[in-house]
């Protein structure tokens, strides 16, 4: 993106039109009380092409059903007869400090959903007091997400477009400032979309111009996304994916390069070499692979299905938690976890089972397709308000205080 289009687009995102986007969708924030709620205006704003590619999971996407579904089985087993003046919720992550254990995940493609959105989503979460991961398949520069957070970043890395182009991004996030480099090792390929397949979104994005005004009406009815999305340059590339001549990689078939771009244990030393800091491993299914990763020395590691959107029926997250997390305890790599969290009651359930903390996928992304800045912040103060008042239920003042005599499998 050159300077002139740069600039026109920081003005389109101060123009009165885009404002007034941001005030009409803040206001009906008052009405979202929950994390459903906020996937509720998300379907209200979003059209339904570009949605789905959120809202949806791989093939049958039994897995992304199973990951909520894990927690809404679980019931609590309150410890009554305690009060407590104040709820700690503050924790050290991979050396980085957090006001509470939720962490915003890597989505890929958030401008899709909002102006700049990853740089809009990185402020909400670093004004809250925690950290925000970067994809590398994102619209906005990992320079200026990183400058827009008054708090710690983390890049998340793909190998695409290969090693020296992968080596020139983890550069970039070095000089830039982020402090952890998550890698993603569940992604040997594209998982299998049937439903952006069924919804036509490749014609969507590279369609003839015929093909491409089939979307004309569900346009029509999300007016207010159509214009946001024209004024902040239309669709995005991957300026974070520096092709060798410099240019961004542009927003192609995705699939394909990854295939081409898969992660292996091999590659872990290089890129600790290049990197030279925190490494946290993602997309940890069995203890045999937590184990790998702690002994190569991960910082972190993040126990996750990719939200369902990978291998379908592989189990929900809190299950594989529930049998790899007693294998760590007493290694210094730390436990995360993401997939399905959709409440602070999920978030309690899940430090309960013996994750430090947590990372969120889909309920931020629904707060910035709701509202912007003003949703993702509204996203993690639900969450955060929700995990204090089940902390308060359950006579639990510190994190710590959470263990498995709090929780229960439910099978009515
Ligand atoms: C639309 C979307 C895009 C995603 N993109 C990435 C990505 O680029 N890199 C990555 O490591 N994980 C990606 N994920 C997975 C998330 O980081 C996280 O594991 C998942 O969303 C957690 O599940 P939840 O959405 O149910 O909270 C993506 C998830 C979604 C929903």
């Amino acid at each position: 993106m050159n300077e002139s289009s740069k600039k026109s687009i920081q003005q389109a995102l101060l123009s009165p039109c885009h404002q007034s986007t941001i005030r009409r969708w803040s206001a009906r924030l008052d009405k979202c009380f929950t994390i459903s709620d906020l996937q509720r205006l998300f379907e209200k704003r979003i059209p339904p092409v570009v949605g789905d590619y959120f809202l949806g999971g791989a093939s049958d996407e039994r897995t992304m059903e199973d990951n909520v579904a894990a927690f809404e089985q679980t019931r609590f087993a309150p410890h009554y007869g305690v009060s407590h003046q104040t709820i700690e919720m503050t924790t050290t992550i991979a050396g980085t400090d957090i006001t509470m254990p939720i962490i915003a995940g890597p989505i890929g493609s958030l401008r899709t959903l909002w102006p700049k959105g990853e740089a809009v989503a990185a402020k909400a979460a670093g004004e809250a007091g925690t950290i925000c991961t970067l994809s590398t398949l994102t619209g906005t520069r990992l320079e200026e997400v990183k400058a827009a957070s008054p708090h710690d970043c983390w890049f998340q890395l793909y190998l695409v477009g290969g090693k020296d182009v992968a080596i020139k991004g983890i550069e970039r996030a070095k000089r830039a400032g982020y402090s952890a480099l998550v890698l993603t090792i569940d992604t040997p390929v594209a998982g299998l979309r049937y439903r952006d397949m069924r919804n036509g979104s490749a014609e969507a994005i590279n369609g003839s111009i015929f093909q491409k005004l089939k979307f004309a009406p569900q346009m029509m009815r999300h007016l207010s996304w159509l214009t946001s999305f024209y004024h902040d340059g239309g669709l995005m590339e991957f300026p974070n994916i520096e092709l060798p001549g410099g240019e961004p990689m542009p927003y192609a078939d995705i699939g394909n390069q990854l295939q081409q771009s898969a992660v292996t244990w091999g590659d872990l030393e290089w890129i600790r070499e290049v990197w030279q800091g925190p490494i946290i491993i993602k997309g940890i299914h069995t203890v045999h692979d937590a184990l790998k990763a702690t002994d190569a020395g991960a910082a972190a590691i993040v126990i996750s299905n990719h939200g369902g959107r990978q291998l379908d029926r592989v189990l929900p997250t809190l299950q594989m938690l529930r049998e790899i997390a007693p294998h760590m305890k007493g290694r210094s790599t730390e436990v995360l976890v993401d997939g399905g969290i959709r409440s602070g009651g999920d978030v309690a359930i899940a430090l309960a089972t013996g994750a430090k903390a947590v990372l969120i996928g889909r309920a931020y992304a629904f707060g910035l397709g709701a509202a912007g800045e003003a949703g993702v912040t509204a996203a993690l103060s639900i969450l955060k308000s929700e995990l204090e008042h089940t902390m308060r239920q359950l006579g639990c003042g510190r994190l710590e205080d959470l263990n498995e005599s709090h929780v229960l499998d439910y099978r009515p």
